[in-house]
């Protein structure tokens, strides 16, 4: 939307007129496309927390209230309500799916489970002891030389979406099975989505995984609470990698890479070792609250605070509620969710916390619930790539089809020296 207030900048004795665009829920942002043109100024903004890069259809948070919606959709409509394949066809095509939508693009994703056999060798180059994040970034891109995209018409691309949604899961588990020293487990076509990855992840050549109902509807509604959240560092990686024309999957690797580090979806193993490491210092979780104070230390609360959400993120919401169910039905006593519990009840309480505005986030309970689970900790990141890749693909496709499409290339302010020559 576009309305016709302007912004007016004064600067150097010269009025810019700017536009203000206006979004569907009432943001606003001064429109600065012309401003280097007719100022010579740019703007500056490291960590681009003023800056927006896109307008988008797909995913709207209200970060001060706490409100996320896919769609228009509050993720608490969704949640437990739907499956998340049905949200990944939510996110990319705009509208849930209709029931014969659901039984194509559910047969679709069984049908292209399986990854080219000649692809498995790619596994025994990697070190038993590699993280499962590494391998799945490089066979995301390796999926490309398997499965070349012929053209850049829709039903291609949309065959190529599918073919990411569906291979991923199954690269996922086999990085899992590598780690371990296991067999790979082939994809069921009888199965589900998570029931399938829980298959190639559990089941053995002797007798297959069978979970228990309350885990596969976790494992599902875990994926649909990551499945997008706007232009977070990860998307706007692949919007950044895609921008180029590059293809997808190089595109969604590159997500893949920027979801790893702690300070994004590598938290979620962050938090599990932080955790470990507080149980193992005498559950004294105060002393841990008194150290993420400490600007003298580099210690961070992993799990709380995030950029956007400047009160509780909706989906720790979700999850904690989650986490308690799966631990009481599995009849699973877990000291980690009680230091967890300990830490928000005091964090929620200390000054430090609430001037900053620092909630637990998505990242805090989820590892809780994949520990339960039997998923081991260096593959929690893994489970977040899987949650949010729909959201990237999703992001990708929107990008690429916006009359606004144009390569992603800041500027800077150049700080270093001056001309200067060799004597
Ligand atoms: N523990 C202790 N202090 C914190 C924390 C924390 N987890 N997070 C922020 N702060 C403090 C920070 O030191 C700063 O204090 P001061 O104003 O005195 O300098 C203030 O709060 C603002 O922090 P910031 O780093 O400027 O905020 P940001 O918006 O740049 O960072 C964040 C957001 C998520 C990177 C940060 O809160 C953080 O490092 N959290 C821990 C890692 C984490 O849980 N990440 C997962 C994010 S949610 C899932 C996802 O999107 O992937």
């Amino acid at each position: 939307m576009n309305d016709n207030k302007k912004a007016i900048l004064n600067i150097d004795g010269k009025e810019v007129s700017l536009p203000i665009i206006t979004g569907s829920e009432n943001e606003t942002a001064i429109d600065i496309s012309s401003l280097r043109k007719e100022t010579g100024y740019i703007t500056l903004d490291p960590g681009y927390a003023n800056t927006g890069a896109c307008k988008s259809d797909i995913t709207f948070i209200d970060g001060e209230t706490g409100i996320l919606r896919y769609r228009g959709y509050p993720i608490e409509n969704l949640a437990g309500k739907v499956k998340f394949t049905d949200v990944a066809y939510l996110l990319i095509n705009g509208e849930l799916p209709t029931v014969e939508n659901k039984s194509i693009f559910s047969k679709a994703l069984r049908k292209e489970a399986h990854i080219h056999e000649d692809m498995k060798r790619f596994f025994d180059g990697f070190p038993l002891n590699a993280h499962p994040m590494a391998t799945l970034s490089s066979m995301v891109t390796a999926l490309s030389a398997f499965n070349p995209i012929e053209t850049n018409d829709e039903e291609s691309i949309n065959d190529t979406m599918i073919k990411i949604l569906a291979k991923v899961k199954t690269i996922a588990a086999y990085s899992y099975r590598k780690y371990h020293g296991l067999p790979f487990i082939y994809p069921n076509p009888d199965l589900n989505y998570v029931e399938n990855f829980l298959h190639m992840m559990f089941s053995d050549s002797q007798e297959s995984f069978h979970a228990d109902e309350v885990l596969i509807e976790a494992l599902d509604l875990l994926l649909i609470l990551h499945a997008d959240h706007e232009q977070n560092c990860s998307t706007s990686t692949v919007r950044m990698a895609g921008s180029s024309m590059s293809n997808i999957y190089g595109a969604v690797s590159s997500g893949i890479s920027a979801l790893w580090g702690p300070l994004h979806g590598g938290a979620n193993q962050a938090v599990l070792e932080m955790l470990e490491v507080i149980k193992n210092d005498n559950c004294d979780y105060k002393k841990y609250i008194n150290l993420a104070k400490d600007k003298n230390s580099q210690f961070r609360l992993m799990g709380f605070g995030h950029r956007v959400y400047k009160n509780y993120d909706p989906r720790a919401k979700i999850i904690s509620k989650v986490a308690e169910k799966v631990l009481n039905t599995l009849k699973i006593e877990d000291p980690l969710l009680d230091i967890a519990r300990s830490l928000e009840e005091v964090a929620l309480k200390d000054e430090y916390f609430i001037s900053r505005k620092l909630y637990p986030n998505v990242d805090f309970y989820s590892g809780i619930i994949y520990r339960a689970m039997g998923i081991p900790t260096n593959m929690f990141t893994v489970m977040f790539a899987l949650g949010r890749l729909p959201g990237w693909l999703a992001h990708w496709n929107e990008m690429i089809n916006s009359p606004d499409f144009k390569i992603n290339r800041p500027r800077q302010i150049y700080t270093g020296s001056q001309l200067r020559n060799l004597k």
